[in-house]
Order: structure tokens, then C-alpha cells, then sequence
């Protein structure tokens, strides 16, 4: 068996990811661990810390009024914050932190094509591509277009495609959206609500599988879709992210 410790700012989320990532469905939580029973391949999750294999001899973990012998199996050894976007050859502020990209890529829980019609400088297109994804970009500004093309090559990543365009123009099937739509200061877009709301629209004729992340004050309906996953992200006083995983009726 396997004690595994997850995240404990974001619990759902670290769960949520943990779950899609590894496909499996039996678990005990206990606190911020999950104890499973199986010995799992965990390299590339985001929002676990590590995880102990249950020994009949070893170190005591205690965990809430539970006692285990325990030996270390797995640490996370992924280098998120090495590719925060101040480090990167072309920065933006609106780039996601690497540590939620990846644990987004994860909670979509599919293999192939990972289409951001949102891409901005490509935060989330780098998680998905170092994860092993073809990826599929688009944004409405050309420099942006050009800054993700130059961070996706620096580090590596040759299966890519980024378009200058409109993402209500997005005609690719993919294994699954993973976006973060504009916001705040750093857009011209007048009306949020009703550019996702269409976007919602697109997103159903190209994917079964969309994990959407938006400002937590937009409410929305979201029609074909089914709510699998509400989370939210704070990132300063001014904005917490809503996340939502969805998937098509
Ligand atoms: C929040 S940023 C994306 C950040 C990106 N996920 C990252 O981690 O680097 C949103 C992007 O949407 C782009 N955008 C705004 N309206 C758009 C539209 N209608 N179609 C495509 N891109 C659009 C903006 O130029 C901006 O680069």
C-alpha cells in the first residue's frame, strides 16, 4: 500500500489531479494523505509532495489517530518553480504558475492533443508538452503568438502548433481543452462573460473534455456541459481563480 501526501492548500484539486492522472478509484483519505493500494508511476504530478510505501517495519507516520510503519517511495522531484515565467526567455504576467499549468494538464486526464485557444506566452501549453501532450495554441495577439512559439522551442518542445486567430474560430478535434481565459487589466475584451459563454458553445464541437479556468466572480450556466469539478486558486488579494472541470452531456 501506498501513503501518499498531497497539497494541503488545494485538497480537492490535489485529489482531483491525483485520481485523473493515475485512473484509480479505490482510496482511503486520510487528512491531506491518500492511502491506495496499488504501487503507482506518480512522476509528473503536481500538487503531490510524496508518497510512502506501508511497511510491516520501518519509520512511524502517525496521521490523525492513525499509526504506520512507513519507508519513503517517491518524492516529487519536478523543477516548477525553475519555469516560473520570469524565468522563461519571453515573460508575461498573466502565465500561469507552473505547479497549477500542470495540475490543470493532469485534471483533464487525457492522453493526445492539448488544444489552449487562449494560449497567451503558452504557461499551460509548456506544462502540457513537458507532460508529453501534442499541444494546440491560438491567441488573438500576435506577440503573444510569438512569445509562446519561442518559450514552447526553449524548452524542448517540438510537438506544437500555435495559430494567430480567434479562439471562437478553434475547428480541431482534441482529447481536451485546458484554458485560462483572458482577464483584468491585460485585456481588451469588453464583455468576459459573453466571450466565454460563446466560447462554451465552440469548445462542444471540438472536445469532449474541457478544464476551464475563469475569475471565481463570473457565473455561468454551462449548458451542454456537466460539472465534474469546482476549485478555486487564490493568486492576490484582487483575484482568486475558479477552475472547472467539465465534460460534455
Ligand atoms: C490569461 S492569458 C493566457 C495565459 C496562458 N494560459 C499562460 O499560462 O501563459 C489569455 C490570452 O487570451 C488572449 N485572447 C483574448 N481574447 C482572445 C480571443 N478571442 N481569441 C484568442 N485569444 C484571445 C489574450 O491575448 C491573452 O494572451
Amino acid at each position: 500500500m501506498l501513503l501518499v501526501e498531497l497539497n494541503k492548500a488545494n485538497l480537492q484539486l490535489s485529489i482531483d489531479e491525483f485520481l485523473a492522472f493515475t485512473k484509480i478509484q479505490k482510496y482511503e483519505l486520510l487528512e491531506n494523505f491518500l492511502l491506495v493500494d496499488n504501487n503507482l508511476k506518480l512522476d509528473g504530478l503536481a500538487l503531490t509532495k510524496k508518497a510512502y510505501q506501508v511497511v510491516d517495519r520501518g519509520r512511524l507516520k502517525k496521521i490523525g489517530s492513525k499509526e504506520f510503519f512507513v519507508r519513503d517511495f517517491w518524492t516529487n522531484t519536478e523543477r516548477f518553480e525553475d519555469r516560473r515565467s520570469h524565468l522563461r526567455p519571453q515573460p508575461h504576467p498573466t502565465s500561469l504558475h507552473p505547479r497549477l499549468a500542470r495540475a490543470v494538464v493532469n485534471l483533464a486526464g487525457v492522453k493526445g492533443l492539448i488544444a489552449d485557444p487562449f494560449c497567451g506566452a503558452a504557461g499551460l501549453l509548456l506544462e502540457a508538452g513537458l507532460a508529453g501532450h501534442e499541444v494546440y495554441g491560438i491567441d488573438s495577439d500576435v506577440i503573444q503568438t510569438r512569445r509562446a512559439k519561442i518559450n514552447l522551442a526553449h524548452y524542448n518542445i517540438k510537438d506544437f502548433e500555435i495559430v494567430h486567430g480567434n479562439a471562437l474560430d478553434l475547428n480541431k478535434q482534441v482529447a481536451a481543452i485546458v484554458t485560462d481565459v483572458p482577464y483584468g487589466r491585460n485585456t481588451n475584451v469588453k464583455d468576459l462573460k459573453a466571450l466565454i459563454k460563446d466560447f462554451l458553445v465552440v469548445a462542444a464541437k471540438n472536445t469532449k473534455v474541457l478544464v476551464l479556468m475563469l475569475p471565481s466572480d463570473i457565473k455561468l450556466d454551462f449548458d451542454d456541459w456537466k460539472v465534474q469539478g469546482t476549485y478555486e486558486w487564490y493568486l492576490h488579494k484582487s483575484l482568486t481563480k475558479k477552475i472547472v472541470r467539465l465534460e460534455k452531456k
